[in-house]
């Protein structure tokens, strides 16, 4: 297969829902349609996830079985279709959120007798730092749900996206009876109970078709007349609105029941597009260029209880990495010989023989690969657009003994490198403040801190509601700003300034008195 082809079938994506809204059962279910067949059902449970919060092993054994779940490969149609885990529940971290800066398009799953819930809006603003392309699946229909016209005007309202219903759903909880499918004209009927195995769809095609009232009585009338009227007030599928995330596709089914995972599958096979061309410092890299590629969007520490190590994961940007190939770390200007990626396929460990742009590759790290670095194969160039995203959570932290303070930066900074916490040293006096996405970072940080680098830390709550970076047209500006909001100041792991807020009137006051100053959310590395 030429280079060229090799790119073209890959399609990379990631998946953005609020917890329980079913993410993780139609992960299963994807997987159950693409090659990974057998390994159905194994993916995280949240049975087996349930831990207490300050119980590490068990924490570790979430993380380590979460973690084969990373990255999965599987083939799908004519396309190899890469699914980036976007951690969810307790685990939910800024990975999550940078995550969806390293994909191409996303699946978003809404609950739909819930409708648009709140970690949902947060995540499609992080997509659209990128215009990336939203598919939608519309999940539990097998149970009563809200009336699907309005949960389409609800997603257009609340997320700014139009709606272009691909599926439209018969009846909903016991009486659910399947999907007509305005593209194609064909209803696809739903038989339940066939959750772990794929299982045959009876079609029938035409709206119009006799045998459509023979099979569902009623509801075929009732269908006709609902499907003129979504047609007439819905907006019709378009490819180039898609791809420039301002419409979505809409699919409707029951990930439990294993009903409608496939269709939008279909949809994101044929539309969601092949890797992406990347902006650098120098040059915008594009997905078929032959010179090998990437940028490094996750760390992970402690994966696995047998490995004790650290694995950064790399998108592949353009380009081939093949096994034992030389690669320029370009931020330390080194070339690194890389013998020994990895990829997780459903809980084990392999090793990559070859991966193409769009495939995500693990890399061992012994502490010198940070978030956002740059690998190629020579040439001095950094990708851009990687992010930080403020933190939402903050706690001061403290040592038990005073005397390690050197190791307690040490290893928070080393700590903020891997993305896991943001560290923030106020101006005013020697407090440390540790901030993060999720609630989870802040036990994983402490008992780092404990087994890595032997120091014993504890939290205090802060007054702190948010952070925002601060930067100025000119240096001058920023020394004014600085000396005038000086007890608010604080400077980041990479000594960034940043302003530290104790409510959100506040952060709105100090925008307001100083318009030459930029209060920044994101911060590209
Ligand atoms: P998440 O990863 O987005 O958090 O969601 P997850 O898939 O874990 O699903 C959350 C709950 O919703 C689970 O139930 C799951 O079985 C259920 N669920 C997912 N899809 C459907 C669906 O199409 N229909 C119905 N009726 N339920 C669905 P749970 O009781 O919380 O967990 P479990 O005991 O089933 O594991």
């Amino acid at each position: 297969m030429s280079p060229e082809q090799e790119v073209a079938k890959r399609r990379t994506f990631a998946i953005i829902s609020h917890p329980d809204a079913g993410k993780t059962t139609i992960t299963e279910k994807v997987l159950l349609h693409g090659a990974l067949i057998q390994k159905a059902g194994t993916v995280k449970g949240k049975k087996s996830g349930q831990h207490a919060k300050s119980d590490w092993m068990e924490m570790e054994k979430e993380r380590g079985i979460s973690v084969t779940t990373s990255v999965m490969q599987f083939p799908y149609a004519d396309c190899l279709v890469n699914l980036l885990d976007t951690p969810g529940h307790e685990d939910f971290s800024e990975d999550t959120y940078r995550t969806l800066t390293a994909v191409d398009s996303c699946l978003m799953v809404i609950d739909a007798a819930k409708g648009v819930e709140a970690r949902t809006i947060k995540l499609m603003e992080v997509t659209r730092l990128r215009d990336t392309p939203i598919i939608t699946f519309m999940n539990k229909l097998d149970r009563d749900v809200r009336d699907p016209i309005e949960l389409m005007d609800e997603v257009e309202e609340v997320l700014n996206i139009a709606c272009a219903p691909i599926t439209w759903p018969i009846g909903m909880g016991k009486s659910f009876k399947g999907v007509y499918n305005l593209l194609e004209d064909t209803v696809i009927l739903y038989s339940t109970g066939q959750g772990s195995v794929i299982q045959e769809e009876r079609h029938i095609e035409g709206i119009d078709n006799p045998d459509l009232d023979a099979a569902i009585g009623d509801y075929a009338a009732e269908l006709r007349d609902e499907i003129e009227l979504v047609r007439g007030a819905s907006h019709d599928f378009d490819l180039d609105l898609f791809l420039a995330g301002e419409l979505t596709p809409v699919y409707w089914g029951t990930a439990l029941g294993n009903f409608g995972v496939d269709h939008m599958l279909e949809g994101l096979t044929q539309w969601a597009p092949a890797p992406q061309s990347r902006a650098t410092d120098v040059r915008t890299v594009e997905a078929a260029d032959t010179r090998f590629t990437g940028f490094v969007f996750k760390i992970q520490a402690n994966m696995d209880p047998n490995h004790r190590d650290r694995v950064a994961f790399m998108r592949i940007v353009s380009g081939r990495y093949e096994k034992g190939m030389k690669m320029r770390h370009v931020r330390l200007g080194k070339d690194v010989r890389i013998a020994d990626a990895v990829t997780f396929v459903a809980g084990d460990r392999a090793q990559v023989e070859d991966a193409w742009a769009g495939d995500i590759i693990g890399l061992h790290n012994h502490g010198t690969i940070q978030i956002g670095d740059t690998f190629t194969a020579g040439e001095a160039l950094k990708f851009t657009g990687i992010p930080n995203f403020a933190p939402e959570l903050f706690k001061r932290i403290r040592l038990k003994d005073p005397l390690k303070t050197k190791q307690l930066q040490k290893g928070l900074v080393q700590l903020a490198e891997e993305g896991a916490v943001q560290v923030f040293r106020p101006l005013r006096n020697n407090d440390l403040i540790v901030g993060a996405v999720g609630a989870l970072q802040f036990d994983v940080v402490v008992h780092r801190l404990r087994t890595e680098y032997k120091v014993e830390a504890l939290y205090e709550s802060i007054n702190v509601a948010t952070a925002r970076w601060v930067m100025a047209d000119s240096e001058r500006e920023l020394e004014k700003f600085r000396d005038k909001a000086y007890d608010n100041l604080a400077l980041d792991g990479a000594n960034n300034l940043t302003y530290i807020a104790p409510t959100m009137v506040n952060l709105q006051l100090a925008i307001e008195r100083h318009p030459e100053v930029r209060f920044l959310a994101i911060r590209e590395n």
